[in-house]
């Protein structure tokens, strides 16, 4: 992100803050006196510390301190001060004064809301000698200017009450507790608006893709879609639900032989063993994972009820007794969203290792998750079995020092090349992609690191003419370990990777290729598929 920075660097940005800090007690004229000491030092040495010779850093320009009534005011009738010297002069006793009232603009170094916390935790001392105590700031107004081309039209954001864009400035007004400001909200706000810009500027451009191999070109044998021919043979049915299908004996049984020969040729030589991954996850794995930034339109939303009382549930099911409708709108306001459907399939698996320290004697480990069904919501892009709602994928996970990850990558793309060339015999190729990770986290680009990424498998369907992606591999880095914390004994780097095999996926495309026929099918697939039951007959 050196780009990012270099941007924010050449860019003009001021900060202007009005807060008032409240107080234990009554400032005195001694107290006071030393309070305008006080101040005058910041504005010469405290909020100016850290800042190079091109900037400015922060600056208290006016104070004043406030009693009751005025505190009440909420900073109506506050006059502007533009420089340190009237802020001196802006404050005089007045009785039952306790609380004191700073404005504080700053440039890019020492932000105006770091600078009130440098100046509170400071002015803390310095009431101490008359044995006045802090009680709290309120935050009266907040208010950002930036260069801003608009680029990026920004509607709204959370903090910030208004927003507007003029003149290639945006101008922020926040509205901030004094606990945001002790998060460091306004950074993070800053932050964002950097990353839509990047992701903005990034957006004119294709997402990262890069050939890495692409195989012979295959006899193509058919060239309608699969879908609709297996619609006709019965081998699907569409399920009650959007983007689902009931799979039928015939396509059950080449999903089946599809992950015998991820077993046989993968899974086995390469020394898998399976686990049971949960299928529903809640924010806490989708907040480490970081697919919270991101997966809101697509998620498939899971809640529990508030309460298990059937009494509490009663009137519901009532009157789906009297009027055979469930009314879901009232289900609504009596069930609690805990999280969606698995997704990524990955993610949950890692609360297994969190928080724990790993021997280094048992890596590579390498495991695999065949266990449910994935879910995405697709809305317009739903088509046939290669892009619904609710898939099936083998998730394959592997986990070991650095070499070890990326050599086994590698080991990974030699046993998946030999699947497509020798027994499925298709056209294919594979791509270095967006990271899946950095795209469900809505982030564009490449990892930082040139070994972390995704290869995405693709192949041809010829009915179409487009290529699809029909499974990945994936070096994640130390991106799993890091955000749910598992280390190493040795204290080595420990870094995975995942692939995930998506039965749908491989049944379009071997089928758009080869047809639904059995005799047109490599002999090398027709021993392991069998005969392909028929079990239904309609009239
Ligand atoms: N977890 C990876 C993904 O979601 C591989 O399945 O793409
Ligand atoms: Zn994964």
């Amino acid at each position: 992100m050196g780009a990012m920075n270099a941007v924010e660097d050449v860019e003009h940005i001021n900060f202007r803050l009005v807060a008032v800090l409240k107080l234990s007690g009554e400032l005195g004229e001694d107290a006071l006196n030393a309070l305008r000491d006080f101040v005058r030092a910041c504005n010469q040495t405290l909020l100016k510390k850290g800042v190079p010779e091109s900037g400015r850093g922060a600056e208290i320009v006016r104070f004043r301190v406030l009693n009751e009534a005025e505190r009440a005011d909420e900073a109506e009738n506050v006059d502007e001060a533009e420089n340190a010297d009237e802020a001196e002069k802006a404050s005089d006793v007045i009785p039952g004064a306790n609380a004191i009232e700073v404005e504080i603009h700053s440039d890019r170094y020492v932000r105006a809301h770091d600078a009130l916390l440098r100046f509170r935790r400071n002015l803390a001392g310095v009431l101490g000698r008359y044995r006045i105590g802090l009680r709290g700031i309120d935050v009266r107004t907040y208010e950002i200017e930036m260069d801003w081309r608009d680029e990026v039209r920004v509607k709204s954001l959370p903090f910030v009450k208004n927003l507007s864009l003029s003149d290639g400035k945006l101008r922020l007004s926040l509205e901030l507790s004094e606990r945001e400001i002790e998060r460091r909200i306004p950074d993070r706000i800053l932050r964002l608006l950097y990353e839509k810009r990047e992701m903005a500027r990034w957006g004119g451009k294709k997402e990262h893709w890069e050939l890495l191999f692409e195989s012979e070109r295959k006899e193509i044998l058919f060239d309608r879609d699969p879908a609709e021919e297996m619609i006709r043979r019965c081998w699907i049915v569409h399920g009650a639900s959007r983007g689902q299908w009931i799979y039928g004996p015939q396509i059950t049984r080449i999903f089946r032989a599809f992950e015998r020969i991820l077993m046989e040729h993968v899974c086995k030589p390469l020394g898998y063993h399976e686990m049971i991954f949960p299928k529903v996850v809640t924010w806490d794995v989708w907040k480490h994972s970081g697919h919270a930034r991101a997966i809101y339109p697509e998620a498939y939303y899971v809640c529990v009820p508030k309460t298990r009382d059937p009494e509490y549930w009663e009137d519901i099911a009532d009157y789906f007794k009297i009027t055979g409708e469930v009314p879901t709108d009232r289900i609504m306001e009596r069930i609690e969203n805990i999280g969606g459907l698995c997704y990524a399939q990955c993610p949950p698996f890692w609360i297994f290792l969190r928080g724990k320290t790993i021997d280094d004697d048992c890596l590579p480990i390498c495991v695999f998750d065949r266990s449910g069904t994935s879910h995405r919501y697709e809305s317009g892009g739903i088509h046939g079995i290669e892009r619904v709602d609710e898939f099936h994928r083998v998730e394959l996970v592997f986990i070991g020092t650095k070499e070890q990850v990326i050599s086994h990558a590698a080991a990974l793309r030699e046993r998946y090349r030999f699947i497509f060339e020798k027994i499925l015999d298709i056209e294919w190729r594979e791509a270095k992609v967006t990271p899946w990770f950095m795209a469900q986290e809505g982030r564009a680009g490449v990892a930082s690191d040139r070994e972390v990424g995704t290869v995405d498998y693709e192949a041809l369907l010829p009915y179409s003419g487009k290529w699809l992606e029909f499974q990945n591999v994936s070096v994640n880095g130390d991106k799993y370990p890091r955000g749910f914390s598992v280390k190493l004994r040795s204290g080595r780097e420990l870094w995975s990777g995942c692939s995930g095999v998506g039965l749908e996926r491989w049944a379009a495309v071997f089928l758009a290729q080869k047809g639904l026929d059995t005799e047109n099918w490599p002999q090398s697939f027709r021993e392991i598929v069998g005969e392909l039951p028929e079990v239904f007959k309609f009239v």
